[in-house]
């Protein structure tokens, strides 16, 4: 496939060079076209070395094969990593005034940008509406990972590790849908902890693999994500923006606070239905006379509810799991369908958990119910798959 790979002029230009390599060694034609301030940072031969291309900047070199029209027009993929604030205002501006925007504009292929900037200039009212108007048009602007920057500072403006960008890049050519573009979902993934002591808690199985398919699922149909995973040690695909969290408590403030903002909420997370009445300050010790601890618990909010209860219009989309048994009361569906009724969501998706199916495997098998009487089995298979199916259902929702 043939990509242009565009890097800005950012400090981070030099981890596009490892992104060059993912493109080329999984068979892609790269053709990288730097900013003039790019070649600052990672020189020309760099570039032309590892692609195997003359690099330029300047639409008056090799004016004979006409590359500002050229270049773009030839591209499956053009892939800007790092996006500076600067070309993302150019990009959203429609100006002309290099090669790379050159190709930005003569383009009709996916476009996937990988902003990265300091905190101030990412947060800057004018890069996000250089970005919420790049999203729609259909580029795939990548949010930037949060972390230590250049100087001692930190916050959002990283740019991705390459082998996210690489992957957020896949999902794009694999065809998915911009069906979430400009749109900001809330996924909730993991299972919550709930402290006896300063060393102990009670806790689940939750992996936190479902809440992640669903993020990267999401980002690759072009949605703004923010994760809120609670205790997920399992890498999360690029572009997503993550909260974590600990407790119940934690999770519900952090998706309460999220709800106002967003199209739609998936509870793909676990949260525990009790903690410990009280916190102890210290390690609760054996008592050697051979008696034991008895701990008393108290009920959790259901934060599924609440989020229910604290929309104001149809928006969000609510998205519940269930996870379900058969018993002497009803089936599996009739437990998932009384418990769409009571939480008052939109979708509820339910797992079969008889004899242990689901937790820590990559695949599984579900059914979607909606609150409209709805009801869409996902054969067994990836979670990522489950994933889209998910979305596809939210996707008809969304106002
Ligand atoms: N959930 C929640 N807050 C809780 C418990 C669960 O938001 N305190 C959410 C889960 O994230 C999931 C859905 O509610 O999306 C269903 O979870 P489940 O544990 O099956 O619901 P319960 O109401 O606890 O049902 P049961 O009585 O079967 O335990």
């Amino acid at each position: 496939m043939s990509v242009v790979l565009g890097v800005g002029g950012g400090i981070a230009a030099y981890k596009a060079a490892s992104l060059l390599r993912l493109f080329t060694e999984s068979g892609h034609d790269v053709r990288v076209v730097p900013t003039e301030a790019a070649l600052e940072f990672v020189g020309a031969p760099t570039w032309a070395a590892l692609s195997g291309h003359p690099v330029s900047t300047d639409v008056f070199d090799d004016v004979e094969q006409v590359p500002h029209v050229r270049i773009g027009q030839d591209a499956e993929l053009v892939v800007v990593a790092p996006a500076t604030a600067n070309v993302l205002a150019k990009a959203a501006a429609g100006l002309a005034d290099d090669l790379l925007t050159n190709t930005l504009l003569t383009a009709r292929c996916p476009v996937v940008m990988a902003p990265a900037m300091h905190t101030e200039m990412w947060l800057h009212p004018a890069t996000q509406a250089n970005v919420a108007t790049l999203r729609s048009r259909g580029v795939v602007v990548i949010e930037p990972a949060s972390g230590r920057l250049t100087g001692a500072d930190t916050g959002p403006g990283r740019l991705p590790d390459p082998e996210q960008i690489f992957a957020a890049a896949q999902a794009v050519l694999a065809g998915h849908p911009q069906d979430l573009a400009d749109r900001h979902v809330v996924v909730s993934a993991g299972g919550t902890r709930e402290f006896l002591d300063p060393v102990r808690y009670l806790g689940n199985r939750s992996s936190g693999r479902q809440g992640i398919a669903l993020a990267e699922a999401a980002v690759a149909r072009g949605a703004t994500v923010t994760l809120v995973a609670a205790n997920v040690s399992l890498p999360v695909p690029a572009g997503v923006r993550v909260v974590p969290v600990t407790t119940t408590e934690q999770l519900r403030s952090e998706m309460l606070a999220a709800v106002p903002d967003a199209d739609a909420v998936v509870m793909a997370a676990a949260p525990a239905d009790f903690r410990p009445a009280s916190l102890a300050d210290a390690k609760i010790k054996k008592s050697h006379d051979g008696s034991t601890p008895t701990i008393e618990l108290v009920e959790n909010p259901d934060i599924l509810v609440e989020l229910v209860a604290s929309r104001t219009t149809k928006s969000p989309v609510i998205v519940g799991f269930a996870a379900e048994t058969g018993d002497a009361n009803g089936t599996v569906l009739d437990h998932a369908r009384a418990k769409l009724e009571r939480k008052g969501c939109d979708l509820l998706v339910v797992n079969d958990v008889s004899a242990g199916k689901v937790f820590e495997r990559d695949v599984s098998e579900a059914t979607i119910l909606g609150a409209d009487g709805s009801s869409t089995p996902v054969a067994l298979g990836p979670k990522l798959q489950l994933a889209h199916a998910i979305w596809d259902a939210v996707v008809q929702r969304v106002e």
